[in-house]
């Protein structure tokens, strides 16, 4: 949905953000910030500014920043369009009602029905969990060591004795048969007429990211098959793209995702603290999943089973999790079989320090790989070496190619250039990649010219956001097209605009950009780090230096890009003329 932009002004300006912030983060007033811990990286000493005046935040440390939507959506990992919608509702300023066509209408509004049919499915459930029918149901959940508070959290419920409380319930509530087919609550039996699948099991409600029921599963209390049912798919049920638990992991903020297997094993976590636990619907981890998890985290600590098929599906989740680019560990949960077991017999603390011990993927693939050799047979061991090689070729950088190969050869005990030469070898017979280097310097040239550039230009930007009295001064020497780096020169043109027509808000500014990581630059443009500097003349001499340098780089990228362009020529001589001009020329701080 898209909001016009003064509308999304409004909203921005009406929630302050010191007010806003204040409500997730503790901040102290100190000079012109509010300070705080970063809530996007750990720290202990604030090093998080938010700032009244400009309506941004930026962070010290990390390099987080932005404006009230940028911080929302970064907190709540909200859309931009769904930021604006909680902003709008909390300063009570309402928004315009989306214009669907007919057709979308009906899908939305069929959509919403199964979700209504779904959460009151959801509530006959529970409301049966807490009935005299319900006690086998609450028994059992009670025996697993569940607290009513988590019971409630997750919404469990008790689907009765047979499947047609269900079916009657829904019915009196006005849902049509048809409507309750398709969720999946119900089916059509020559006998019986339409009942219940779900009956005599202990019902986990499965939401989305906003807490809506989407589908079930139920667990058959005593022996029965299937052990777990789960909802067939429906368009508000897509099981390859959402995951148990999600809706409370996304906001744990703790560095990681744990990825089990079972409903119980997620909510046995959350329990006892481990609230970043989510769990695949059923059905095996997918690309979809990975994609979903990257919203909320880079790291996914995989929580499987002990036993066979966990350690296979461990191994392929591990592939999925690195073609998406999030990096895997796996938590060893022997002996016992799964995190929930684990978490009863040992407690918290105990699998706060598996979590710390988790093992590196990709070791655990080659020590899984190693089960399958016989290392005493040289044969066998070298058919091991040379799967070993074809792993490692599957890194295509070249850095964290060579980290692992050392990394594996110290491990088992492989002469590092023979191990070398064998993936080189591999490489060079499949063709699947060129040899491996050997790591550059590995030194990162901290300060490239280019970053010093984009530095000079973030400073003046800074500096004239800070005090704003200063453009007037400086406008006939710097125009936006003197900032280089095109998100500069889109933040200058719009900033130099708005200060030649009286208008003050560098906030508004951040929201042009939609993207997270955009307004994070712009937030970043606004808040660099100023030179501390006492008399007036010492910034006088600043202002100039930063000035001139800003003006010299945009001159020297103007003739660097010079073609036969006629025009670009003369805006070279101009650019020329101007930096000599501004060599001589004093500009008063008065
Ligand atoms: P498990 O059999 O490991 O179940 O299946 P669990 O969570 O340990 O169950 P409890 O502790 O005996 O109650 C793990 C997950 O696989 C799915 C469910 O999502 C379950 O949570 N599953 C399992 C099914 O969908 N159907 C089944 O028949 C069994
Ligand atoms: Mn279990």
């Amino acid at each position: 949905m898209y909001y016009p932009e003064e509308l999304v002004e409004e909203v921005r300006v009406r929630n302050d953000i010191v007010d806003v912030v204040s409500g997730y983060v503790r901040l102290q007033k100190k000079g012109a910030n509010h300070w705080g811990c970063c809530p996007f990286h750990n720290e202990k000493t604030p090093s998080f500014a938010v700032n009244g005046a400009k309506q941004m935040y930026h962070c010290f440390g990390c390099g987080a920043g932005g404006n009230v939507y940028t911080f929302v959506m970064n907190y709540e990992n909200y859309t931009f369009p769904e930021a604006v919608k909680m902003l709008a509702a909390r300063a009570g300023v309402s928004l315009p009602e989306a214009e669907y066509d007919e057709e979308q209408k009906q899908r939305q509004n069929h959509r919403q029905q199964l979700l209504d049919v779904n959460r009151e499915a959801a509530t006959f459930f529970y409301y049966q969990l807490r009935s005299p029918q319900g006690q086998v149901g609450y028994r059992y959940l009670a025996d697993r060591e569940l607290s009513d508070e988590t019971m409630r959290k997750f919404g469990l419920g008790y689907a009765g004795r047979s499947g047609a409380g269900l079916i009657r319930h829904l019915k009196q509530k006005g849902f049509e048969d048809r409507l309750i087919i398709e969720a999946g609550l119900g089916s059509h039996n020559e006998r019986t007429g339409l009942v219940s699948p779900f009956w005599n099991r202990v019902m986990y409600p499965i939401q989305d990211i906003h807490n809506r029921v989407i589908g079930f599963g139920g667990r058959v209390m005593g022996e029965g098959e299937p052990k777990y049912l789960n909802s067939q798919e429906t368009p508000v049920f897509d099981k390859r793209r959402n995951l148990y638990g999600l809706n409370f992991a996304r906001t744990a903020r703790s560095g990681n995702i744990i990825l089990c297997e079972g409903y119980m094993d997620v909510i046995a976590l959350h329990q006892a603290g481990f609230t970043q636990a989510v769990a695949s619907l059923g059905t095996a981890f997918t690309a979809e999943q990975a994609v979903l998890l990257k919203r909320y985290t880079d790291k996914v600590l995989l929580a499987y089973d002990s036993d066979g098929a966990g350690v296979k599906a461990a191994l392929r989740g591990i592939g999925i999790l690195r073609e998406a680019g999030l990096s895997g560990k796996i938590i060893n949960m022997q002996p016992c079989k799964d995190p929930d077991e684990f978490i009863k017999k040992n407690g918290r603390d105990a699998f706060q320090e598996r979590i710390d011990q988790a093992e590196n993927s990709f070791f655990f693939e080659i020590r899984m790989l190693e089960r399958g050799f016989d290392l005493k047979d040289p044969e066998s061991k070298t058919l091991f070496y040379r799967e070993i090689a074809k792993k490692l070729c599957s890194f295509s950088v070249d850095v964290e190619r060579e980290n692992y190969l050392e990394a594996v050869a110290d491990k088992y005990h492989i002469g590092f250039e023979n191990l070398r030469r064998l993936v080189g070898s591999y490489a060079m017979q499949t063709g699947v990649d060129k040899p491996p280097e050997r790591p550059r310097s590995g030194v990162r040239q901290k300060n490239s010219p280019q970053e010093n550039s984009r530095r000079t230009q973030r400073l003046l930007l800074t500096w004239i956001v800070d005090d704003p009295a200063l453009y007037p001064r400086i406008a006939r020497y710097v125009a936006a097209e003197d900032f280089t780096e095109e998100l500069y020169r889109q933040v200058a043109e719009r900033l130099f605009r708005d200060l030649e027509a009286g208008r003050y808000q560098p906030a508004a500014i951040v929201s042009m950009f939609q993207d997270e990581e955009e307004q994070r630059q712009v937030a970043e443009i606004f808040n660099t780090n100023l030179p501390r500097l006492e008399t007036r003349q010492e910034r006088e001499k600043a202002l100039h230096d930063i000035l001139y340098a800003v003006k010299k780089n945009s001159y020297e990228h103007l003739t660097a890009s010079l073609g036969s362009d006629v025009t670009a020529l003369s805006r070279a001589v101009a650019g020329k003329k101007a930096l000599e001009e501004l060599a001589k020329t004093h500009i008063s701080l008065e």
